[in-house]
């Protein structure tokens, strides 16, 4: 299986590299940014080319030199970065989705594109939101991944592209920085509770929103793929999810290991809104019994390792 990575360099591909390359081989996974970070073990492990994904010659040029047969299309912008610059939101979203899609069509590749839990908006059932359901996003972030699933589907029915994929939760990580999400605090208060004992929280301390810790994220992106197609009856939207919690439960587990831990709240007026607007959890039923989903972490077991990890990457480091 020859697989190329787009936007390989955020939260998400600077470990699905590493795992793909251990699963199919280094010279067999191409992994590509926009940027070029020499330092990141996702440029240095194997073959690496800088790449636009909007530019669609330049990829099917790559799809084609490497006879790639599998496409891992992770380049997006999100949620408050997105708010922030809506039209450059649709821009790369949009615009780098079809241009893989039609690249994939060209050259018969399957393709893997994660939507997420801003798919969903206010109007959606909050609690245990079904898999099938309202969908009226109101951020562009939202609006873009609605498209893209809705895209993804389109190119299946109407091509027979093997589309797939998963709306993520917050993805809990330790090795890239998220960067311009609305879940980013929880991935931020463990590097704050290991450096400084004390976190200031943008979003209030009861908002629930679903999250999930990298490790389940990846096998998620990778067992979907390996997926029986016989059993899907769903394709690019699968409600995934291991956990929901909000800023106070996540602090009070922490404090089982940091005693001392301290949060306070400085609420940034547009992530709350954007987080308001999404589920407080999913139901992920669909998932479980197409393709065998199931989660291995919960708060308390990533609480624990993200913890030990980045204390442990202190203690080397100082
Ligand atoms: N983690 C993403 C965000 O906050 C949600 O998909 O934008």
């Amino acid at each position: 299986m020859r697989i190329l990575i787009t936007g390989a360099l955020g939260q998400l591909g600077s470990e699905l590299a590493p795992a793909l390359r251990e699963r199919y081989g280094v010279d067999n996974v191409i992994v590509t940014d926009i940027r070029t970070d020499s330092q990141s073990p996702a440029v240095l492990g194997g073959p690496f080319y800088t790449l636009d994904c909007r530019d669609g010659e330049a990829l099917t040029r790559l799809v084609k030199k490497h006879r790639v047969q599998r496409i891992y299309h992770l380049a997006a912008l999100l949620s408050a970065t997105a708010e922030a610059n809506p039209q450059k939101a649709w821009d790369i979203n949009m615009n780098g989705l079809y241009a893989v899609l039609e690249t994939a069509r060209t050259e018969g590749c399957s393709v893997f594109t994660p939507s997420s839990i801003g798919a969903f908006g206010p109007g959606t059932p909050k609690e245990y939101t079904p898999q099938d359901t309202l969908q009226r996003p109101t951020t562009m972030y939202g609006v873009t991944k609605v498209t893209g699933e809705l895209l993804c589907d389109y190119y299946h029915h109407r091509y027979g592209v093997d589309t797939r994929g998963v709306r993520f939760p917050g993805i809990i990580s330790n090795v890239a920085p998220p960067g311009g999400g609305t879940t980013d605090y929880a991935v931020d208060i463990y590097y704050e509770a290991v450096n400084k004992g004390r976190y200031t929280c943008f979003l209030k301390g009861d908002t629930y929103l679903d999250m999930m810790y990298m490790p389940d994220a990846l096998k998620a992106a990778m067992d979907l793929m390996e997926a029986d197609p016989g059993r899907l009856r769903h394709r690019n939207a699968f409600n995934v999810t291991a956990m929901s919690f909000c800023p106070e439960e996540q602090a009070a587990y922490i404090r089982r290991h940091i005693p001392t831990f301290e949060i306070d709240y400085r609420i940034d007026p547009v992530r709350q809104a954007i987080a308001n607007s999404w589920p407080n959890s999913l139901e992920d039923y669909a998932a479980r019994v197409e393709w065998g989903w199931s989660p291995e972490y919960d708060l308390e077991r990533m609480t624990a390792d993200m913890l030990n990890t980045l204390k442990a990457r202190q203690i080397k480091h100082s």
